[in-house]
C-alpha cells in the first residue's frame, strides 16, 4: 500500500453512518473515497456523498455511494479533501486537480474539514505551488495581463492536447507562480476583488483536522 492509500484509509475512519459527506477530488482523495465505496458495499455504512468535481461524481457512482447535490442538502457534516500546500499555520492551496471552486463550495458548506496529503505538501509557507485562479472566459485575455503586470506570473492551464482547461463550471484557469506569498489575506482578498475572477485556490481557515501520509506511518494533526 503507498503512502496516499494508508492515509486515505486513515481518513476515511472519520466517516460515520446517517452523515452527510463532502468527496473531495484528486488522487489522494480517490483513495478515501474508494475505502468509502468498500465500507459502503461491505458494512452497510449508510452516508449521503456530496462531490466536488464531476470526476469524482463518477467515481462515486461507480462504487454506488448515494449523492445528493450541495442544493440537496442542509449542512454537510464532514468534507475529506485533498490539498496541493499546507503551510505550517495550516492555510492551504487547493485546485492543481482544477476543481476549486466546487472544493470551495463544498468546503464552507461543510461543519468540518479534513485535509489528506502526503508530507511532501508539508511546506513552511505558501506559493512554491503555482495559486490557481479561476476566471470567467470572457475578458479572461484582459485579466491574465492584469495579473501579469501585477508581478504574478500567470500562466494559463492547459490540457494534454494544448488547449485551455476547462473546468467543471465551464470557466477557465490561471495560474499564478509566486515563489513565496507574503501575505495570505491579502492575496485573497485582492484576487476575489478582480471582476472575472470566480474563485481561487487559497483556502484560508478551512481545514479542522490534516491526516499526513508518511513513510513512517500516518500521522494526524488537529488544527
Ligand atoms: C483538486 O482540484 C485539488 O484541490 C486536489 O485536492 C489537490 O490538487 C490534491 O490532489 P492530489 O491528492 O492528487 O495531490
Amino acid at each position: 500500500m503507498n503512502i496516499k492509500q494508508q492515509a486515505g484509509l486513515k481518513a476515511a475512519e472519520f466517516v460515520q453512518s446517517e452523515m452527510i459527506v463532502g468527496l473531495g477530488t484528486g488522487s489522494t482523495a480517490y483513495y478515501f473515497i474508494e475505502t468509502l465505496g468498500k465500507r459502503v458495499a461491505e458494512e452497510g455504512l449508510n452516508i449521503t456523498g456530496v462531490v466536488t468535481s464531476n470526476k469524482t461524481k463518477e467515481h462515486a457512482l461507480s462504487l454506488d455511494i448515494p449523492l445528493k447535490s450541495l442544493d440537496e442538502v442542509d449542512s454537510i457534516d464532514l468534507t475529506i479533501d485533498g490539498a496541493d500546500e499546507i503551510s505550517n499555520d495550516f492555510q492551504g492551496i487547493k485546485g492543481g486537480g482544477g476543481a476549486l471552486l466546487f472544493e470551495k463550495l463544498v468546503a464552507s458548506n461543510s461543519d468540518r474539514n479534513v485535509w489528506v496529503v502526503d508530507e511532501s505538501k508539508c511546506v513552511g509557507a505558501l506559493g512554491t505551488f503555482p495559486l490557481p485562479v479561476e476566471v470567467v472566459k470572457y475578458g479572461s485575455d484582459r485579466l491574465f495581463r492584469k495579473l501579469e503586470k501585477k508581478g504574478y506570473k500567470p500562466s494559463w492551464r492547459n490540457t494534454e492536447l494544448g488547449d485551455r482547461y476547462i473546468t467543471d463550471d465551464g470557466n477557465y484557469l490561471i495560474d499564478l507562480h509566486l515563489g513565496q506569498i507574503e501575505s495570505v489575506y491579502h492575496l485573497s482578498k485582492e484576487l476575489i476583488q478582480l471582476v472575472g475572477v470566480v474563485e481561487h485556490g487559497l483556502f484560508l481557515d478551512t481545514v479542522d483536522t490534516v491526516v499526513v501520509g508518511k513513510k513512517e506511518g500516518t500521522e494526524v494533526i488537529s488544527v
